[in-house]
């Protein structure tokens, strides 16, 4: 679904903030990558995305490539990130509105998928208030919502539970894993090595913007010679970081 070949992203002539990464994601599985801030995972799922070109590689999301096929891509991957913010003027009603018509959405499936999420998030008594008058946690189930309006097969999600409350970061990894189930590929960035455990079917550890190691929570532990995640999480940053 996913093919990220040997991509490279330099900001700058004298540093390379992506060296060399490629992964595969499939439909029903949850990639992570996993990495301390810095490491590269923004870039990488901005460039997934189309948001960035890549210095060199390629990316090729269900046979399409970002050179040819943009708008074709674009209606097919939602896309998360903490660098986008809502419109704090605006409703998340007029928000759900603006972004269907971006979609084209026909109207019918617009109410059933509005009504859907404000129940499954509880947005309904929010719906007309102004975001800028919303709780974080709020704004951020708005957010994830708006990004998947569209119903795309592919998920890239950066730090989705940044900055929420357990109850909030459960209702959004609850429902990662009910759409992990109805066969999206999603991509899935976090800092937090137990939100990765959690979720992920298969993690890449990020590290200086090169994967210092990959598999499922299991192989890398027993790659690790570890016993638990988090020691093994550790041991890879350790033996790959350079300062
Ligand atoms: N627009 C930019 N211009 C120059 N450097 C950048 C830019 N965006 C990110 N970087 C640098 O690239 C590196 C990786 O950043 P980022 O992809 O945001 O990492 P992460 O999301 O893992 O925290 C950091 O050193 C960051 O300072
Ligand atoms: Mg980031």
């Amino acid at each position: 679904m996913i093919s990220v070949i040997d991509v490279h992203k330099s900001y700058t002539k004298d540093k390379e903030t992506i060296r060399g990464v490629s992964f595969d994601v499939h439909e029903g599985e949850i990639f992570g990558l996993l990495g301390p801030n810095g490491a590269g995972k923004t870039t990488l799922m901005q460039m997934i995305s189309t948001l960035m070109k890549p210095t060199s590689g390629r990316i090729v999301i269900d046979g399409l490539t970002s050179d040819k096929d943009l708008l074709e891509i674009h209606k097919k991957i939602g896309f998360l990130t903490n660098e986008i913010k809502l419109d704090p003027l605006s409703t998340p009603n007029r928000l759900f509105d603006f972004f269907a018509e971006l979609y084209d959405i026909p109207k019918a499936e617009l109410d059933t998928r509005k009504q859907e999420s404000f129940e499954r998030f509880g947005i309904g008594p929010f719906a007309d208030k102004k975001i800028h008058e919303l709780s974080t946690g709020m704004k951020q189930k708005i957010s994830i919502a708006i990004s998947l309006i569209h119903n795309p097969p592919i998920i890239i999600f950066d730090e989705p539970t940044n900055g929420l409350d357990i109850l909030t970061s459960k209702q959004v990894t609850d429902y990662l894993k009910e759409l992990k189930e109805q066969g999206h590929a999603i991509i899935l960035s976090t800092h937090i090595f137990s939100v990765a455990e959690e979720l992920c079917d298969d993690i890449a550890v990020l590290v200086d913007g090169r994967i210092a190691a990959q598999g499922s929570v299991e192989e890398l532990i027993a790659l690790t010679e570890t016993e638990s995640f988090e020691q093994a999480f550790f041991k890879i940053y350790v033996e790959n970081h350079v300062e």
